[in-house]
């Protein structure tokens, strides 16, 4: 039986730089805004507060003295959720919401490119250069006040293929773009996946590739995200 937390929903698009978190996001909130769904709101983290944007900017080596160390990357990603839980403004009907948590109490439906999980994810690992090495447990600590979501979308992508489309569509690798840090956050995430089991989560895997190990076009892809987000919506979540 699943427990309602509010009475909104909340999704969150998990998985590896690259895998269609941005792309996949967008096209379920046309889709289920074109449904009829009135109140569905499309967000992202990092934000774009002060702390988003300082992020990006380590990450992207934009700022001369501060690295993309596991520690203070995830206290920064902490802080930046603060914001997007409780201060993102949402404009509606001429009124601003304050912050996703607000949002799914007046029965919102957050889509959210990304959240918590890419923190534990990323986050906890064993940088060796800066002598800093931190568990589940000590990310999960650092973000004691996050609920969790409702459904969480993993797209489950190979790391070659995410790779190669960071290199073809974007151009910049950011600090965690490379070969050996993103096949640890893989794990980390499969780890994580069977974690959240014993969770009051709707835990939805979507291949990137089929059983012949080729690429599933975005459409084929979305169509799966759809038929499964629907599913829940309809049979679980909203009367
Ligand atoms: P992320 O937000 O996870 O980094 P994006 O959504 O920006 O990833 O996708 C990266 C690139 O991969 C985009 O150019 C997108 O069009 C492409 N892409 C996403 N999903 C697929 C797919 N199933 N097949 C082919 N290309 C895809
Ligand atoms: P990304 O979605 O790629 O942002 P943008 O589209 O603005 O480039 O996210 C930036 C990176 O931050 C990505 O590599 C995942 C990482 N990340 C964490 O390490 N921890 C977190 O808690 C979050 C939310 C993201």
């Amino acid at each position: 039986m699943f427990m309602r937390k509010w009475p909104g929903v909340l999704i969150a698009f998990e998985g590896i730089d690259g895998s269609g978190l941005s792309t996949h996001s967008k096209l379920l909130y046309e889709y289920l805004t074109s449904i009829g769904y009135q109140k569905v709101y499309l967000t992202k983290e990092p934000t774009n507060s002060p702390i988003g944007n300082l992020i990006k900017d380590i990450l992207q080596r934009r700022t001369s003295n501060l690295t993309a160390r596991p520690d203070l990357m995830a206290l920064l990603f902490a802080s930046d959720r603060i914001y997007h839980l409780f201060y993102e403004p949402i404009r509606w009907n001429n009124k601003i919401i304050k912050g996703i948590m607000r949002a799914l109490e007046e029965g919102f439906i957050v889509i959210t490119d990304r959240y918590v999980y890419s923190s534990i994810a990323y986050q906890s690992i064993h940088d060796k250069k800066n002598n800093v090495r931190l568990s589940f447990n000590d990310v999960m600590r650092i973000n004691w006040f996050v609920p969790d979501a409702d459904i969480v979308v993993f797209l489950d992508v190979p790391l070659s293929i995410c790779l190669e489309r960071i290199k073809n569509v974007r151009g910049i690798i950011e600090a965690f773009e490379n070969i050996e840090y993103l096949s640890e956050v893989y794990n980390n995430y499969i780890k994580l996946l069977d974690e959240l089991k014993n969770k009051n989560i709707h835990i939805i895997v979507v291949k990137g590739v089929d059983e012949k190990g080729d690429v599933r076009s975005i459409d084929e892809v979305q169509d799966e995200i759809r038929r499964r987000v629907i599913d829940v919506l309809r049979h679980e979540i909203i009367d």
